[in-house]
């Protein structure tokens, strides 16, 4: 496994793989790996010749008074990880490297960005958007891989890849949860022992959702009441927003019927968790 910070040292041994018909599998991260990251690196192990996997905590998807400073990092744990499932290169680049002073373009996204965590942090999809440009340039994969937690996130990123003809495929990964039911989040250590405790509940809230609309339960307002009447009921997380909306799309519904996302974010005291089902109504 090569650990490589330079832009130009990968892309010369990048391009020399490819040439000789090398498939590259990519997963972009912000280190401090879990089970989650985890499971994209072991897809993209399986699918691909070479997996790269990226560590950098991307400064532009950071909005004024988040976490940008104390976003938790562990390199030591991370290189061990990614021995484990067979990565044969880690990018990791300086905040320099990335953006250099001179810097004068970056993308703005200009759909799916005003709902779910896109309405409460203005410029993060922007950010997002701008960074995976530039690791898309840099590595040049045959696939990329991205987790299902940030549902809203491969939305985004799904509609970089087809408006900037990017040859990359993106494939969804599904989300990952401790036994208890808790979506993996490299943000979960923020959590006092109690909101440990209380945090399964923001998955059982969905799972019952999902279950009343298996049994035939349409009305989006309805759900989303219910939805919030157990958060509040068994956390002491402050609701950021429950939404209902057709995906990928993201779209408003009211009645409920294809491809759907019941999505919430609920804000702890250090910690805000975000987390997500996907139903398909027939
Ligand atoms: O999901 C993440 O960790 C980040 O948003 C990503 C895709 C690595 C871009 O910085």
């Amino acid at each position: 496994m090569k650990i490589i910070t330079k832009i130009k040292d990968l892309q010369s041994d990048l391009l020399l793989l490819k040439s000789n018909g090398k498939k590259i599998g990519f997963v972009p991260t912000m280190g401090y790996l879990h089970e989650g990251h985890e499971a994209l690196l072991a897809q993209a192990r399986a699918n691909n010749d070479v997996v790269v996997l990226s560590i950098f905590v991307n400064p532009l998807q950071f909005g004024e008074g988040e976490d940008l400073d104390t976003y938790p990092r562990d390199i030591v744990h991370d290189e061990q990880v990614a021995k484990k499932h067979g990565v044969d290169y880690i990018f990791y680049p300086t905040v320099q490297e990335m953006y250099p002073d001179d810097m004068s373009v970056t993308v703005k996204v200009h759909k799916n960005t005003d709902v779910l965590c896109g309405a409460s942090r203005p410029g993060h999809f922007d950010g997002v958007a701008t960074v995976l440009t530039k690791l898309f340039n840099i590595v040049q994969p045959h696939n990329a891989y991205f987790g299902m937690k940030d549902a809203q996130q491969v939305a985004v990123v799904k509609g970089l890849v087809k408006d900037f003809n990017f040859p990359i495929e993106i494939i969804p990964v599904d989300i990952v949860r401790e036994e208890d039911g808790l979506a993996k989040s490299s943000r979960n250590v923020y959590l006092l022992s109690e909101e440990r405790e209380e945090a399964p509940h923001l998955y059982k809230s969905l799972q019952s959702a999902a279950e009343k609309i298996a049994e035939g339960e349409r009305n989006a307002n309805r759900l989303k009441q219910e939805i919030r009447g157990y958060i509040e009921k068994h956390t002491s997380g402050i609701v950021d927003y429950i939404e209902i909306y057709s995906y990928p799309e993201l779209g408003e519904l009211t009645e409920l019927k294809g491809q759907i996302i019941i999505a919430i974010a609920v804000k702890f005291s250090r910690a805000r968790l975000i987390d997500n089902v996907t139903v398909e109504i027939g």
